[in-house]
């Protein structure tokens, strides 16, 4: 590598000049800013493997589907959720997402002017000529997480209900992602710190009274012994798949802790009970902040713009007229595919602000590679980040660095080609195994709050307060908020 310079990985990502020349982060470690160069570590079978950055997210001893860094074990353990994660199964659970949203739209029209004309739950007035007043950030946040114990657990976290950070459950995975974050970059750190054993005697450390923690024991306690009515399994077959289910868990329904229970007993210690509660528990702590941050990203840009937001505004205001989305209740997630500008700013949110903020690192496979006409050492780590990838002008545009979603609707041909080398779900073997049910939330949440409310920056030039723990947690997202006057539930 010629000309290398040894610079502090933070400056290499926020400060390197536009180049597709790899830049060093430490001794053997490439920060990559080509997108084409990231299509290639990121494919399958290129055998790119995880770092063991990954490894010291919690727990090492158990790892789940993100932080399982044997490649074959991953695989292993991929395969059996990866049925629980189909879109298919997802949408299987629309209904108690849809409760959710309902929950969430009941608890903004709180902090509508017409609903009180006194003080909010927020503790802010409404009643004001601009509307409530609400931090919508913190609910969708909330929102995020009891999506997630429904689809996980059958049972909500309790977020939305009490209005409020539970037992700081929220803030307790925030600063263990922030160890994560910066205890990954030196991973033997973590042997004198969270695996050291004299950290077992500080109550307030171990992990296991944190609430999610605690909900999910609960829940895996609750449905021994398996393969009974308890485990959700009930009239259900080992062998049968998410279509033709018998039985479910909670209320009765299939959620992704009965499926993995049910992949458990099919698969025997290929998928440990271990597993079941790693890769159930781990779906809160990859799912959480990722969908809420994208959310927040959404909303922040599309109200930062007037035109788009008018835009976007009319485009649904006519799919109402049309009657291509429901006027009242929720929205499907085929009729949100069916609005192509709102499409278009989900795109054009998880281009300029994807929710994964730290670098997704690889190991260059051992007999080395040549990609882009660089050889690359075998061993050598690879450092990729979506904050650098998505702003590539040759493939996003000379605009690259503004949000303009209509570049996604310029071109057919163009936007594909932007499609290939967007990297806000990773990619290859290690895509995100939750985007579907990400997506599915998001297609289904923000049409619905678009149509039924009006929301207006509080402070339209004030960034959002924004920290990359391994995703970027963001403040700020403080808005009025009215009910529209042709809102009907
Ligand atoms: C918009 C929301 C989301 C975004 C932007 C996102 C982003 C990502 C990214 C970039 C990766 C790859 C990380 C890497 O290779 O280092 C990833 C992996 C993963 N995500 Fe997501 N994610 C989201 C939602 C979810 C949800 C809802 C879940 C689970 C319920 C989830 C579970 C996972 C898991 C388990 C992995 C590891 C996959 C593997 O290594 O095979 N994610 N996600």
């Amino acid at each position: 590598m010629a000309e290398e310079e040894v610079i502090s990985p933070t400056r290499a990502l926020v400060s390197s000049p536009r180049t597709d020349r790899p830049r060093q982060l430490a001794a053997a470690a490439l920060s990559l800013s080509s997108p084409r160069a990231a299509r290639a570590v990121l494919s399958a079978g290129k055998r790119f493997y995880k770092t063991d950055f990954y490894a010291v997210f919690p727990p090492p001893e158990n790892p789940d589907i993100f932080t399982e860094i044997r490649e074959d074990v991953h695989a292993q353990k991929k395969k059996v959720a990866n049925v629980p994660y189909s879109l298919a199964a997802m949408r299987q659970l629309s209904p108690f997402i849809d409760d959710t949203i309902d929950l969430l739209a009941s608890r903004l029209t709180e902090f509508c002017p017409a609903a009180t004309g006194v003080m909010t739950p927020g503790g802010g007035v409404s009643g004001t000529a601009r509307g409530g007043h609400v931090d919508l950030g913190a609910w969708l946040h909330y929102f995020a997480f009891d999506v997630l114990g429904e689809v996980a657990f059958s049972r909500s976290f309790g977020f939305l209900a009490a209005g409020l950070d539970v037992e700081h459950a929220i803030r307790t995975i925030d600063e263990m992602q922030r160890y994560n974050g910066i205890v990954g970059q030196i991973p033997e750190v973590d042997y004198l710190l969270r695996r050291n054993p004299l950290w077992k005697w500080v109550p307030a450390l171990d992990p296991s009274n944190a609430l999610i923690t605690r909900i999910a024991i609960e829940e895996m306690d609750k449905r021994r012994p398996f393969g009974g009515e308890k485990s959700g399994l009930g009239g259900g077959d080992a062998n049968d798949d998410v279509g033709m289910l018998g039985g479910a868990g909670g209320e009765g329904r299939r959620d992704l802790l009965a499926s993995l229970i049910k992949g458990h007993l099919k698969e025997g210690s290929g998928f440990s009970e271990g597993d079941v509660f790693a890769v159930a528990h781990g779906a809160i702590f990859a799912g959480s902040d990722s969908t809420a941050s994208t959310m927040q990203s959404f909303f922040h840009q599309v109200l930062s713009s007037p035109r788009v937001h008018a835009s976007l505004t009319a485009e649904i205001e006519e799919a109402v007229r049309t009657g291509a989305i429901a006027a009242e209740g929720n929205v499907e997630w085929t009729e949100a595919q069916a609005l192509p500008y709102f499409q278009a700013c989900l795109k054009e949110a998880m281009r300029v602000r994807p929710a994964v903020g730290l670098n997704i690192t690889r190991r260059v496979p051992p007999e080395g590679v040549e990609i882009e006409g660089q050889f690359f050492r075998g061993g050598t780590r690879v450092a990729l980040n979506g904050w650098v990838l998505h702003r590539d002008r040759d493939v996003f545009g000379q605009d690259a660095d503004i949000f303009r979603p209509e570049r996604w609707l310029e071109d057919e041909e163009e936007a594909r080609t932007m499609e290939r080398y967007m990297f806000q779900f990773g990619g290859g073997s290690h895509v995100c195994i939750g985007r579907n049910l990400a997506l599915l939330e998001i297609n289904k949440v923000i049409p619905r709050l678009l149509r039924d409310f009006k929301f207006e920056l509080m402070y339209p030039n004030r960034e959002l307060k924004a920290k990359a723990t391994f995703f970027v947690v963001q403040e700020g997202l403080e808005v009025y908020i009215e009910k529209k006057s042709s809102a009907k539930a």
